[in-house]
């Protein structure tokens, strides 16, 4: 029995995060009527998707012809063959519809000279099935286009009723004995009180875990807490070794230079002055997927040809643009560049370096949002009551490489999603599920026996060590060396757990605390990523392997499943879904099409 007082909270749905996923997915079950809590950990335009720079991709054809049949084609390519197949045309689908509701709500995006939504180019997204030139189907609302959606989405499930709990953590799920999920406990940071949500669904809209990297793109709060929740749930992540590299983070801060810039006219150069991309992708140069961009770079600064005192980065070149373009399109960009690198962007390049900036892997789910639990039996089985959408999750519609504007899609596309399927699945007149105090109890144990660590190792002596590791031994590029020594490394490290110190004691606002049940989560994150890693013997998409240098479809075409308890990563495989959801005689695209080739640019 635990010692901690709580209040119990019943809600038809507890949405976890209020990024873009959570608040589209919160906004979509309120506005059908169920009773839904969003329980946050920071205020809601906090959430990371503020970040979101470049846009959203959907095929809108204002700026020329696309469909989105060649939009999946494009994804179905940037995800070296690794996606769902079903997934991938449910996003490119739904894409436009997701849009225009978007533009309906009242997102500000840029216009064209006609009033529509300008659409800017990114990397790997082209026209006639990637035989065409690049399209402009990524929709922007300046390079704040995240901030401009988050801002809205929010009003909007206000507008509909949806019950915020802000400054909540989330502490651990609650799971029946037969495996349902049944809400989550929670701490509030501002006075220190329990709270459990028991809700008939849960969804997990957490984001990523960047912040498991030394350098990131990624804001602080990016610390993987639903893929931490799930793994001590027992429950499964996926593909969790593919992790992208933006190829322009900000040299030395990290800070997040759009893909727009290069889909504004900007270039890549060496400390030759070369436009190095025209001969690693002569077709789509500095358009190409980031994780060619990211892989091109690091070969150039290899070769002795990076710039700078150490020739350790590359200059990203804007300053041949028209001043009055770069003020409309990239003002957030200019800024930054001005804050964190001293460069004035009409004159000057901006130094910039590959930057760990998203996860391809995370909970598995179908593209209904609801959470896989997968065995040999049965790769697809759902965990009853459990969604997870946006970077939390993997639909998968990613699979090796995102490309980039396919994540803002994501967000709105499967919180919408989520939203539909809760819709028929969630009966708002049931009663709400009798508690398992056992759960319960163990997620509170937990917390206390963190609250009062009186180990020897403290807390962010310890996530630096994991940061460290992870950013030298699951790299841009990766060896049997590297990932073998990051093992090691790492299984040392997530044991330390155990040995952890939390000085402050108190419940209030107690930020040494929150931080260490952060690590907690991104431990089990981190440990996934170099253990899969270093199981997969292929390079596919972002996971370069410099000794397996060929993508292997037959033998590791499969998503990798990994369990994680404590130090320990138990792997198994699912299969790809190769079929799509409908036939070239229904308007889809055919196999043949999206059969695996070579993947050039
Ligand atoms: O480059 C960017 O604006 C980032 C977009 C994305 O990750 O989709």
């Amino acid at each position: 029995m635990t010692a901690y007082e709580y209040e119990t909270h019943d809600y038809d749905v507890v949405v976890v995060g209020a990024g873009g996923a959570g608040l589209r997915a919160t906004l979509g079950m309120a506005e059908q009527g169920l009773r839904t809590a969003c329980v946050t950990k920071v205020f809601p335009t906090r959430s990371h998707t503020v970040a979101a720079q470049g846009g959203i991709a959907a095929s809108l054809s204002n700026m020329g012809p696309d469909n989105w049949q060649w939009h999946m084609y494009d994804t179905v390519k940037g995800s070296d063959w690794l996606g769902d197949t079903d997934a991938m045309e449910y996003l490119a689908r739904e894409a436009p519809k997701a849009v225009y509701e978007l533009e309906h709500y009242g997102v500000p995006f840029s216009r064209t000279e006609e009033g529509k939504i300008y659409q800017r180019p990114f990397g790997g997204h082209t026209t006639e099935f990637g035989e065409g030139p690049p399209v402009q189907r990524t929709c922007a609302a300046a390079d704040r286009t995240g901030h401009a959606i988050l801002h809205t989405l929010y009003g909007q499930s206000l507008k509909h009723n949806a019950e915020f709990f802000i400054e909540y953590f989330a502490i651990d799920l609650i799971m029946s004995e037969d495996g349902e999920c049944q809400g989550v406990v929670c701490w509030k940071l501002d006075d220190g009180t329990i709270h459990v949500f028991n809700a008939k669904m849960t969804v997990l809209a957490t984001g990523g875990y960047g912040r498991a990297y030394f350098s990131a793109t990624s804001a602080h709060t990016c610390t993987g807490d639903g893929g931490g929740m799930v793994a001590r749930a027992g429950l499964a992540l996926q593909d969790m070794e593919f992790v992208q590299f933006h190829p322009t983070g900000i040299y030395g801060s990290g800070c997040l230079i759009t893909e727009g810039a290069r889909g504004e006219g900007g270039y890549l150069t060496n400390s030759e002055g070369e436009r190095f991309m025209e001969r690693y992708a002569p077709t789509y140069k500095d358009l190409a997927p980031r994780d060619y961009v990211s892989r091109s770079m690091t070969m150039e600064i290899r070769e002795g040809r990076g710039v700078g005192e150490g020739k350790d980065h590359i200059h990203l070149n804007l300053s041949h643009l028209p001043a009055e373009a770069l003020a409309e399109r990239l003002p957030g960009i200019s800024e930054s560049a001005k804050i964190f690198a001293g460069v004035d962007v009409t004159k000057e390049p901006i130094p910039v370096i590959p930057t760990v900036h998203y996860n391809m892997g995370g909970i598995p789910t179908n593209y209904f949002g609801e959470v896989l639990n997968p065995t040999k039996k049965d790769p697809n089985a759902v965990v009853p009551g459990l969604m997870a959408v946006g970077e939390a999750g993997c639909a998968s519609v990613h699979g090796a490489n995102r490309l980039g504007s396919n994540s803002l899609i994501d967000l709105v596309v499967f919180g919408r999603a989520a939203a539909i399927r809760a819709g028929s699945v969630v009966d708002a007149e049931a009663p709400n599920p009798v508690l398992n105090q056992t759960s319960v109890d163990a997620a509170l144990d937990r917390f206390d026996g963190l609250r009062h660590a009186k180990g020897n190792v403290a807390t962010a002596e310890l996530r630096l060590e994991m940061q460290k590791t992870m950013q030298a031994d699951a790299a841009v590029f990766r060896t049997d060396k590297t990932l073998a020594e990051g093992v090691e490394k790492m299984t040392v490290i997530a044991g330390k757990v155990d040995d952890l110190k939390v000085t402050d004691r108190s419940l209030v606002w107690n930020s040494d605390l929150m931080e260490t049940l952060e690590l907690t989560n991104l431990l089990p994150n981190a440990m996934a990523t170099i253990v899969g890693a270093e199981a997969r013997k292929e390079s596919r998409g972002a996971h370069a392997h410099e000794d397996y240098s060929e993508r292997d479809d037959e033998n590791w075409r499969v998503h990798t499943i990994s369990r994680v308890d404590g130090n320990k990563v138990d792997l198994s495989y699912r299969p790809v879904v190769v079929d799509p959801l409908t036939t070239e005689k229904e308007g889809g695209i055919s196999l043949k099409k999206i059969a695996p080739k070579a993947r050039t640019f």
